[in-house]
This record gives C-alpha cells, sequence and structure tokens, in this order.
C-alpha cells in the first residue's frame, strides 16, 4: 500500500520506519527541513532504540521524507502523526492538526481515486469529525463518499516504540465506515495484534482513558510511596504484593518522582479541560496531576532536610530525559527539580546518556558532564531522576563526592547509603 505519513516526530517517523518493515511505500511529509534531510539520509534525528539500523533500511529506498504535500495525492492513506501540545489553559492545541488537514484537504483535490485520512495524533474526542474531517473535505472540495476517516490512537512508549509498534497489545481503529476502517486494517497486515473496531470519537476517547489510567496507577504509588515513607514500610515490596493480583497487575506501579513526557501530562490536562468544558468537575483527574506536581518538590525537600542551606552546592543531577531509552525532555521531572534547585543558589552538573543535547537547549547554563564520574566529581548531594540501567551499576563512582548525599528519584541505585523519595 502507498501510505503517506504527515509528521516525522517519535510517532510519524516509528510508524513509518514499522509500515515500511511491513512492505509498504512510504511517504513521510515532515515541515522541519533538517529532519528531512536526515532522514533521508538514513540518520534518525531523535533517538529511540534501533531506529538507526531500521531507518538505514529502508530510508531512499521505500521510504522518502519530504516538505511538501505534492505528492500525497498519490497515496492510499494518510496517517496524520502531528503533535497535539497543551495549550495555555491546559486543553489539547489544535492548530498544528488543523493546519495540517488544510494542506491534506488541498493535496487531495486533484486525487480521483477513494482516499483515507487517519488521525494517529492523540486529539479530544470530537476532533477527528469536526476539525479533521470537515477541513479535508473543505479544502479537496469532495465528500464523505470519495474520502473516508479514521481514528487510529498510536500506544507506543518512548524507548520501546518500534518493538510496541510491531507487537502491540491491540490495534484500535475507529471509522466514518466499514471501508475506511478495512484500508487502515489492511496497513498492519503481518501484524498479530487482536483489532478492536469502533466508532471515531469512541477510538479518541480509548487513548485518553488509557494514558489516564496509567497515569493514575502511578499517581496512585506515589501517594502509597509517600505514605509508606513516613511508616518506614518499603513501598517496592508493598506495591509487588499489589500487583500480583491479576485485576490490579504489577506495571506502572513504580513509585518515585513522577511521571513526565510528551503524553501523560497533557493528556490528562486535556482531558479534564473537555471533562470542565462540559460542566463536569474531574476531581479524580485532577488530583493524579496534583500529586505529580508535588513528587518533584519532594525530593528538593528532602535534599534540603540533609543538606540545610544549599546555596553554593555543587549539586549533581544522573538522568534529564523523562525516562530511560530516550532522548526526549518534555515534561522530564528533572527540569522543574534544576529550575528549584538553580533558583535556591545550587549549581548543577547534569548528566545524561542520551538527553544531554535536549536539555541544554532549554536550561543552557548548567554544567552538562560527559559520564555520571564527572558530574559526582566534588559533588555535595546527588539526585537521581531517570531510570538509566547504567546508574544502578554505579558504586565507587559516589566516593568521588565531597559529601555522600544519595537521593534516589526511580529506584535504579544499588549502592548503599543512597535514600529514595518514598522509601
Ligand atoms: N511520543 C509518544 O510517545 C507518543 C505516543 C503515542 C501518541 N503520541 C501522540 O502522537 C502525536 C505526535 O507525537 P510526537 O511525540 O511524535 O510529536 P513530535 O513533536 O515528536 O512530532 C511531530 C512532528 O510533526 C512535524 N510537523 C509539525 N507541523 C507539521 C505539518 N503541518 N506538516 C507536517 N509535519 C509537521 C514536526 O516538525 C514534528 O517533527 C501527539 O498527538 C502525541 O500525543 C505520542
Amino acid at each position: 500500500m502507498r501510505i503517506s505519513v504527515v509528521g516525522g516526530g517519535y510517532v510519524g517517523l516509528v510508524s513509518s520506519v514499522c509500515l515500511a518493515e511491513l512492505e509498504h511505500s512510504i511517504k513521510l511529509i515532515e515541515v522541519d527541513e533538517n529532519k528531512v534531510k536526515a532522514i533521508n539520509s538514513g540518520i534518525p534525528p531523535i533517538y529511540e532504540k534501533g531506529l538507526d539500523e531500521h531507518l538505514l533500511l529502508h530510508a531512499g529506498r521505500d521510504l522518502y521524507a519530504t516538505n511538501s504535500y505534492e505528492d500525497l495525492a498519490s497515496s492510499d492513506l494518510t496517517l496524520i502523526c502531528v503533535g497535539t501540545p497543551a495549550g495555555k489553559d491546559g486543553s489539547a492545541d489544535l492548530s498544528i492538526v488543523e493546519s495540517a488537514s488544510v494542506s491534506i484537504g488541498k493535496a487531495l483535490r486533484r486525487k480521483e481515486d477513494y482516499h483515507v485520512v487517519a488521525v494517529k495524533s492523540t486529539v479530544p474526542p470530537g476532533t477527528t469529525e469536526s476539525l479533521v474531517m470537515s477541513e479535508v473535505l473543505r479544502h479537496s472540495c469532495k465528500s464523505i463518499n470519495e474520502i473516508g476517516f479514521a481514528m487510529n490512537p498510536e500506544f507506543l512508549r518512548e524507548g520501546l516504540a518500534l518493538q510496541d509498534f510491531m507487537r502491540p497489545d491491540r490495534i484500535v481503529i475507529g471509522s466514518s465506515d466499514e471501508r475506511a476502517g478495512d484500508i487502515v486494517e489492511s496497513s498492519y497486515k503481518g501484524i498479530d495484534a487482536p483489532v478492536l473496531r469502533t466508532g471515531i470519537t469512541a477510538a479518541e476517547m480509548i487513548k485518553y482513558a488509557s494514558n489516564s489510567f496509567l497515569a493514575t496507577k502511578i499517581s496512585f504509588s506515589n501517594e502509597i510511596g509517600n505514605i509508606c515513607k513516613k511508616l518506614g514500610v518499603d513501598v517496592y515490596e508493598v506495591m509487588r504484593g499489589v500487583g500480583m493480583d491479576h485485576r490490579i497487575s504489577p506495571h506502572f506501579l513504580n513509585a518515585g518522582v513522577g511521571f513526565g513526557g510528551s503524553c501523560f501530562p497533557k493528556d490528562v490536562s486535556a482531558l479534564i479541560r473537555l471533562a470542565e468544558n462540559m460542566d463536569l468537575d474531574p476531581i479524580l483527574l485532577k488530583s493524579v496531576l496534583e500529586v505529580n506536581d508535588r513528587q518533584p518538590t519532594k525530593i528538593v525537600e528532602l535534599l534540603i532536610k540533609r543538606k540545610g542551606d544549599i546555596k553554593g552546592n555543587r549539586v549533581a543531577i544522573l538522568g534529564l530525559a523523562f525516562k530511560n531509552d530516550t532522548d526526549d525532555v518534555r515534561e522530564s521531572r528533572a527540569e522543574l527539580v534544576i529550575k528549584e534547585l538553580v533558583r535556591r543558589g545550587a549549581s548543577i552538573a547534569a548528566y545524561d546518556p542520551k538527553a544531554n543535547a535536549s536539555m541544554q537547549k532549554r536550561i543552557p547554563d548548567i554544567e552538562y558532564c560527559e559520564s555520571a564520574s564527572d558530574a559526582l566529581t566534588d559533588a555535595d548531594a546527588c539526585l537521581v531522576l531517570t531510570e538509566w540501567p547504567e546508574f544502578g551499576e554505579l558504586d565507587k563512582e559516589f566516593d568521588l563526592m565531597r559529601s555522600r548525599v544519595i537521593i534516589d528519584g526511580r529506584r535504579v541505585l544499588s549502592c548503599k547509603n543512597s535514600e529514595g523519595i518514598c522509601w
């Protein structure tokens, strides 16, 4: 199948590479000229495990990137994978989805055969029909009989994105009619996973409900962790026992410094705004964000409790990415913690195996180190904020510190004398 993918970020690029693996021919439309060049020369503009070798196999063969919508009409299916960041009031900012829909509509004016537009971006329930469908049909001057629409939410996790795309728990396809849904489903031929066919709005809501539920599990574990710390009980032992109940499952029960990333914070926040706009008061979802916002403050408070005034202290920050195995620092807890420590007069020596460069764009004026040892040298304290497995191997490197105050926000350390945020 000839597939055009609009947006070459984490979701768009990973989807393009995986769909090329499934023997489709991919045209990737991306506005950022530097990303287009990098992709066409086989170099991923983002870090994602395995992406480099797989992109190299397909770039210039069955995967071409371009910044023009010109060739979109020669595909059979278009996947919208552009960003839906949080707007100022916390609702989803749909301006990129809107401008992409306008461009897709204009490009489809010349198309003679049936075409399907599917949304993979996470969009609030109602968006595909009220915004994407209406803009595409208006600008293409076509009817719903000539262009079909679908919502096909993406559930991949950064760090495990290729594996999650190729071996998903489920494929959800909400469509305007059966024909549109069938075409989206056939693009997944070769992937062994249950397919759930729904209405478009239900598919949009499945994505928001899934992310909100996972975020709720994390905030719940953090709340239990904060109580456990006061009780002197190990929250990891507790949650191991809790997660053995098959109704609960052991996943996403890790207490720590909270969730970040480009999805959970903005998606929970967008769902809250959506509910409020319908005169509902989603108190549970609001608490999920409130607990999450408090965890970074807690790790700073713990540090102050141990060190007193931290003005002039050198604090080693291990981990900047919002999770391990990615260079993505969007909504990373590290950014909040670093800004608070700088405000209190500490100097920061930061190290992340992959995310130094992305954090440097957001916080340029702190020290970025080439290794954990460099960051720890002469440090007055150390905070661990990302669960990179290599931090679990650190041991004698902590002897390089001026004073051995080590606070683990992710339960990754195995060295002696570290204190956990909730344990
Ligand atoms: N990152 C994830 O782990 C993940 C997982 C599931 C779902 N999602 C959802 O998928 C969507 C995309 O997320 P992402 O992380 O890939 O975002 P991203 O910001 O990494 O990528 C979006 C890309 O779209 C490009 N773009 C912007 N405007 C464009 C336009 N008009 N035409 C073509 N390209 C354009 C940008 O330059 C960027 O490269 C979001 O709605 C997100 O919530 C993300």
